[in-house]
């Protein structure tokens, strides 16, 4: 974890208090902490880095994620060709991460790439922001974009057809930076940041995987610059009881205080004075997003996005 970050990283367990914390460094490379503790020194929770990667959620234990590994090498493999697969030249790719990252100007300041899973977004925010934090609550997308993001490349096995599978190499493009980067894992629900810390922000299918995706964008809003902030937020609204009890979902009901569509709803809640400052919606549409499951099976997903400044 770059030594750049510390002093923006907060204790997610306390808030809404915001507490600094400490930090104990055990092995460190050219400012990159490879291993070490974050301490909390108001509520004693503790937070380890381990192989460079801060785990910043008092929830979630690397350790406790380790046996779900086959489910994981699949989803894996699907986020990796997800994110990459058009600099890879596959045929078959979506180019629904360049077209999001045409959606964002270039800021100066941080940006949080929250959801990031295997990163694709957080590197193309790099080239528009001074550093870039994409957080994720799974071990397995963050321990792969931080992979990439130090190698430059990784090999992706991709499922071909039941016991099937080819194996493929990634090479990251010199045009998408590796500088001032880091992936961490933590909680869109309680973001380990100060308030204020980012002036660009993303939610990229993110807000419809929530328990509660109110608490997600008043955490998103609470950590954004008070001015000269930008925030894309995109999804599909694809509510599930599984993921998001009925009664927190932001939309897709008839009645209840979100009763219609998502986008619209965020829509009036980012700009109706329930922030401070309050946002200004400034451009809405959707992006054919795609993910592979095998050779011949694919997800094709439109994801509905809006584009918010203040
Ligand atoms: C549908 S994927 C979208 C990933 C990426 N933003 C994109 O558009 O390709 C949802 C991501 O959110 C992550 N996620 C789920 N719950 C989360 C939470 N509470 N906080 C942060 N990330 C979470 C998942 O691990 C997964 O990487």
């Amino acid at each position: 974890m770059l030594t750049k970050i510390i002093d923006q990283l907060i204790c997610p367990a306390c808030l809404p208090q915001e507490h600094q914390l400490t930090v104990k460094i055990d092995q460190e490379k050219d400012d990159d902490i490879i291993d070490g503790k974050l301490c909390c020194p108001h509520c004693g929770e503790s937070y380890r880095i381990t192989q460079g990667i801060a785990c910043l959620s008092p929830k979630l234990r690397p350790e406790s994620l380790e046996n779900q590994r086959y489910e994981t090498e699949k989803l894996l493999s699907s986020y990796l060709w997800s994110h990459f697969a058009d600099l890879m030249g596959d045929p078959e790719a979506s180019t629904a991460y360049a077209e999001w990252s045409q959606l964002i100007a270039s800021n100066s300041g941080w940006g949080l790439d929250i959801g990031a899973a295997v990163g694709r977004f957080s590197f193309e925010m790099k080239k528009k922001c001074d550093l870039v934090i994409g957080i994720d609550t799974s071990f397995s997308f963050i321990q792969a974009a931080r992979n990439l993001l130090k190698k430059g490349h990784t090999q992706l096995t991709l499922p071909q057809e039941g016991q099937l599978s080819r194996t493929t190499s990634l090479q990251l493009p010199p045009e998408l930076p590796r500088q001032d980067i880091e992936f961490i894992i933590g909680d869109a629900q309680a973001l380990p940041f100060k308030s204020h810390t980012f002036a660009t922000l993303s939610s990229l299918n993110l807000v419809d995987k929530l328990p509660q995706p109110l608490i997600h964008l008043k955490e998103s809003n609470r950590v954004a610059s008070k001015e000269k902030a930008e925030f894309l937020l995109s999804d599909p609204f694809s509510w599930a009881e599984a993921t998001t009890p009925p009664e927190n979902w932001l939309g897709g009901t008839e009645s209840g205080p979100f009763a219609g569509s998502g986008l619209d709803n965020i829509t009036k809640i980012m700009s109706n004075g329930n922030f401070t400052p309050a946002w200004k919606v400034t451009d809405d549409g959707a992006v054919w997003w795609k993910i592979r499951t095998h050779r011949n099976h694919f997800e094709l997903i439109r994801s509905c996005y809006l584009k918010a400044r203040r």
